[in-house]
């Protein structure tokens, strides 16, 4: 079932040379130059293509285990609990939910750094788990992700330009070994960074321009999938918003699909095209980003929008203040029925027995509630 890469092989080695090369930091968008690589992008705001990436029922238990010589399992961390998701062709999907909830544990089972406990990722129709030998390696090459922090995630005894060539010495089909230095600078170029910088170390650069080097080490594999693994979570505000307009040109100019993560729903609103929204391992809510933010139903979602900031002094008195009571419960021992009813404050008798599953119950939207109902939360003429 597997059908060619939309990109065609040609599309880093399309970059352009003759662009003026960037101050580090301080991106510029008009100086770069569209790729000229023919795909048929559809972007973040355009119309969907086929599903690219289809996750359903995954789960991943980690074992808990006791004793030093003689390791006995005494119970099990259910990090990710049932989740299904899919991602289309030049789409963004935003997933969201506190620190804890499993998004990167989502991610890594994705990318096929973690085996699932049960369930199946299906890439163009394909189970992942069912790939052996060459199609596993293209799906490695296919599939990229960014992780959050740019300081642990880059090597830093390697100089830039070996980061972002590494992934050749495995998948050398994708750049000819002759031509590769200028296709590193390429790629620096694109990625808003001084391509003279090949031979200088991750410690020389900002946080926003490591960055850019994990962004420029992912497409230099020529991927139509990136997992976005809270990418500006780390980043001053005013550098997120640079990051995240790359990350949207380039979705513009080549046609990539991302699931971008994030702990905070007011990142990925203008990013995604749908939005996720997970809670101790599961999705609780899915819609458009309009849908989720504008009419969220779970009361999980409208929690955490409710401590979205809002820029704009005159909406502030607003907005909707919903304090969360009590602590994230522990994924070794999640709550019985609906695992948000320990914090929830609608919560009746049937939320304990019964776990709410994840239907539209008139909302015009997926919500795991059982008294699902549209609540404005911010303002909706907030942008
Ligand atoms: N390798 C592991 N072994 C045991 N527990 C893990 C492992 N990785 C993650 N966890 C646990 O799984 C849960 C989800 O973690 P994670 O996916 O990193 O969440 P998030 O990215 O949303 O912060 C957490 O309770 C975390 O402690
Ligand atoms: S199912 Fe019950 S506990 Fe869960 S979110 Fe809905 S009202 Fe709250
Ligand atoms: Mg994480």
């Amino acid at each position: 079932m597997s059908q060619p890469s939309e990109h065609g092989a040609t599309a880093a080695s399309s970059l352009p040379t003759s662009v003026p090369a960037p101050v580090p930091g301080q991106h510029e968008h008009s100086s770069l130059t569209k790729l000229t690589s023919g795909v048929a992008a559809t972007g973040a705001r355009g119309e969907m293509g086929e599903a690219l990436l289809e996750v359903r029922g995954l789960q991943k238990h980690f074992p808990l285990t006791q004793g030093i010589v003689f390791k006995r399992t005494v119970g099990h961390v259910r990090a990710v609990d049932g989740v299904d998701l899919t991602l289309r062709r030049g789409e963004t999907v935003g997933l969201v939910g506190e620190s804890g909830c499993g998004k990167s544990t989502v991610s890594k089972l994705i990318v096929a750094l973690e085996k699932p406990t049960a369930g199946s990722i299906f890439f163009k129709g394909r189970d992942v788990a069912r790939m052996g030998g060459r199609a596993l390696k293209d799906y490695r090459r296919e599939v990229q992700i960014i992780f959050q922090d740019p300081y642990a995630s880059l090597n830093p005894r390697m100089t830039v330009g070996d980061i972002v060539a590494e992934g050749w010495a495995v998948h050398a089909d994708v750049a000819p070994r002759k031509g590769r230095l200028k296709r590193t600078q390429e790629l620096l170029d694109r990625v808003g960074l001084n391509p003279d910088y090949v031979n200088r170390y991750p410690h020389q650069f900002s946080g926003g321009q490591r960055q850019r080097i994990g962004i420029a080490r992912a497409l230099a594999l020529q991927p139509e999938v990136i997992v976005c693994d809270e990418p500006v979570s780390a980043l001053d505000v005013s550098v997120q918003a640079q990051v995240v307009n790359l990350l949207e040109d380039l979705q513009d100019e080549l046609g990539l699909s991302y699931l971008f993560i994030a702990h905070d729903l007011s990142v990925v609103r203008h990013i995604s095209d749908r939005v996720a929204v997970m809670y101790l391992g599961s999705i609780v809510e899915e819609g458009t980003a309009d849908e989720v933010y504008s009419s969220p139903s779970h009361p999980y979602t409208q929690a955490l929008l409710s401590s979205v900031p809002l820029h704009e002094p005159a909406l502030r008195g607003q907005k909707d203040r919903i304090l969360l009571q009590g602590d994230v419960p522990s994924p070794a021992d999640p709550p019985s029925g609906c695992r948000f009813r320990t914090r929830c404050w609608k919560a009746q008798d049937v939320c304990a027995t019964d776990p709410p599953q994840l239907v539209d119950r008139g909302q015009g939207h997926p919500s795991a509630c059982h008294f699902a109902e549209a609540r404005t939360v911010v303002p909706v003429d907030v942008e």
